[in-house]
């Protein structure tokens, strides 16, 4: 399996903060926030991993993560030239996955939770896709998934009127059809290939599944949400 880290972005939310400093190396705890998603993503067992920046930021993110060997692990870098959505950004990793599967992990999602067991039990279906959805008190920010008793029915980005309090959250699992279902895909309203847009093809073909996460998470991609995510982190040091 190949590790994909999407850390591009304008980061607009967090200006001025992001005029200068791409948002993944804004500090979360002690670290630079990008240092979350790598550490679950190598805890996971997935250690080759590309990341994904603007042209702006390669320099910056390269100075700070270097060729992973500090972490136990080996980076490869791709510039996202037009930030266009998630989906147009994974488009970018389609060479570097070849024939493997693919652990995707946007750069400003933190969380205190060890991912493996879920990407253990992905590896373990036969094909298709799985996202994890996490309960939260503001769905109509996220991705939210409405489910039928045991399978996600429809994901819907940032509704006004959220059917469940699961958000889809930032760590997702596929296979090698997601890259023709990208090339597929028509922008949104908001003019983005939408990740979503991606987990509702896999609704349709009934190959997507889903894990609840337990643990502590949350993005820290707005004031509001960074300030929760540097809470978190820091309690989460002092245990
Ligand atoms: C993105 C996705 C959304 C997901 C969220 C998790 O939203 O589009 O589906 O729930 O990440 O962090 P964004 O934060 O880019 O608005």
């Amino acid at each position: 399996m190949k590790g994909i880290i999407l850390a591009g972005g304008m980061g607009s939310r967090l200006y001025p903060l992001t005029k200068v400093t791409n948002k993944h190396l804004l500090p979360v705890g002690k670290e630079p926030m990008i240092f979350n998603p790598i550490r679950v993503m190598i805890q996971a067992g997935v250690t080759d991993i590309m990341v994904v920046t603007s042209k702006e930021h390669m320099g910056d993110i390269v100075n700070q993560l270097g060729s992973g060997r500090e972490f136990n692990c080996q980076f490869t870098y791709r510039v996202q030239e037009e930030a266009k959505g998630i989906a147009h950004a994974l488009l970018l990793a389609e060479n570097f996955a070849g024939q493997d599967r693919i652990f995707v992990i946007l750069g400003d999602n933190i969380t205190t939770g060890n991912l493996k067991p879920h990407v253990d039990e992905y590896l373990r279906q036969e094909k298709g896709a799985k996202v994890l959805l996490k309960r939260v008190g503001d769905p109509e920010r996220y991705g939210v998934a409405a489910i039928d008793e045991k399978q996600i029915v429809d994901i819907e980005e940032k509704p006004a009127q959220p059917r469940s309090n699961f958000a889809v959250i930032g760590y997702y699992m596929y296979d090698q059809q997601v890259w023709s279902i990208i090339r597929g895909l028509t922008p949104s309203n908001r003019g983005e290939y939408e990740i979503t847009a991606v987990n509702n093809a896999y609704v349709h073909l009934h190959q997507l599944t889903y894990g609840v996460l337990e643990a502590d998470w949350t993005d820290a991609g707005t004031f509001e949400s960074l300030e929760q995510a540097n809470a978190m982190m820091f309690n989460w040091n002092r245990r």
